[in-house]
């Protein structure tokens, strides 16, 4: 049973396929979840994740189910594959947004339905489709675009840099000391055949590119650690200084929710040079494309108890 737990579960291949599908499902709509249901279990909060996750089941002609993590506990209430079997019985996929990425690894090994990471602290996969989805839309293509992300190296960048090798895309990492990839992240992503250089630099790291990206510097489950990271990440915040440094046509690019005077200025994300609400829009298209493609790939879908 294949899973989308980070983007390199996929083939490049398969990545393709899932773009083209998420393209292509737009003029002709296929329903491969009619009559089935899709669970959606949110430890944490979303705006984007949870209302194109829903919008994708309908338009593929399922039901989306939102739980929210308390409701079902995951280890708290119930382990996670028990929680993972129930909702089996009822839906033909599930999604998941969780702290923990082993979370969704336990549920994947349930191997009960297809498990669809919506955010781990390890992964954001359906970003990453929507990202390549808006890249190759805004500029005609992906192999040989540069990505510079200016910022915390975390879940978004994972996914982000890993999707880009397998677009043969290069990228560029500015981040504060600390806050880089560490080596397993490095040997992973590299292992795609990314060319990636990585600089404590901000400038230095949006010389030549194409994408100028950003996410918050403080990620959901990491509060905490706010005014410790605002201190670390001081300088390294996109502005329209800094995006004048970068190709005369690069777009900006934000994950969104976006911590406006904080990671990015207003005047950046309001730039016609700003493409963020194309890329939220994108969620959508990428997370139908994905789940078409999974019911595909699957064999089609059956919701059954295991
Ligand atoms: N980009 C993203 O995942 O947004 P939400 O947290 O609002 O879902
Ligand atoms: N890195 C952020 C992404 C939010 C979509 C977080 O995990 O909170």
């Amino acid at each position: 049973m294949r899973h989308l737990l980070e983007i390199d579960d996929l083939t490049p291949d398969e990545m393709a396929t899932v773009l083209s599908m998420a393209k292509a499902t737009l003029d002709q709509p296929v329903r491969p979840l009619d009559g089935l249901g899709m669970a959606l279990v949110f430890e944490k909060p979303s705006a984007r994740t949870r209302n194109s996750m829903e919008m994708a089941v309908v338009q593929l002609g399922g039901h989306p189910m939102y739980i929210q993590g308390s409701e079902v506990g995951l280890d708290v209430r119930e382990s996670v594959e028990d929680v993972t079997r129930t909702l089996a019985c009822y839906h033909a996929l599930i999604g998941a947004r969780v702290f923990k990425h082993s979370f969704v690894e336990r549920m994947a090994a349930v191997n009960a339905v297809p498990i669809v990471n919506m955010l781990s602290d390890e992964s954001h996969p359906l970003q990453a489709l929507a990202d390549l989805l808006s890249i190759d839309q805004i500029f005609g293509g992906l192999a040989g675009k540069h990505i510079a992300y200016v910022g915390d190296a975390n879940n978004v960048t994972r996914s982000l840099a890993l999707a880009a090798g397998m677009a043969g895309m290069t990228m560029s990492v500015g981040a504060p000391g600390g806050y880089q990839f560490g080596d397993a992240d490095l040997d992973r992503i590299r292992a795609t055949g990314l060319e990636l250089r990585v600089d404590d630099r901000p400038e230095e790291a949006v010389e030549g590119a194409d994408v100028v990206y950003t996410d918050v510097w403080t990620s959901m489950g990491q509060e905490e650690e706010t005014e410790v990271r605002k201190r670390a990440f001081e300088g390294f915040a996109v502005t329209s200084e800094l995006m004048g440094r970068a190709n005369p046509d690069a777009v900006f690019l934000h994950c969104l929710p976006a911590h406006r005077g904080e990671e990015v200025t207003s005047e950046v994300v309001d730039a016609p040079s700003s493409r963020v609400w194309h890329q939220a829009e994108n969620r959508m298209h990428a997370a139908r494309g994905l789940m078409a493609w999974l019911c595909d790939v699957n064999g089609g879908t059956d919701a059954e108890g295991s």
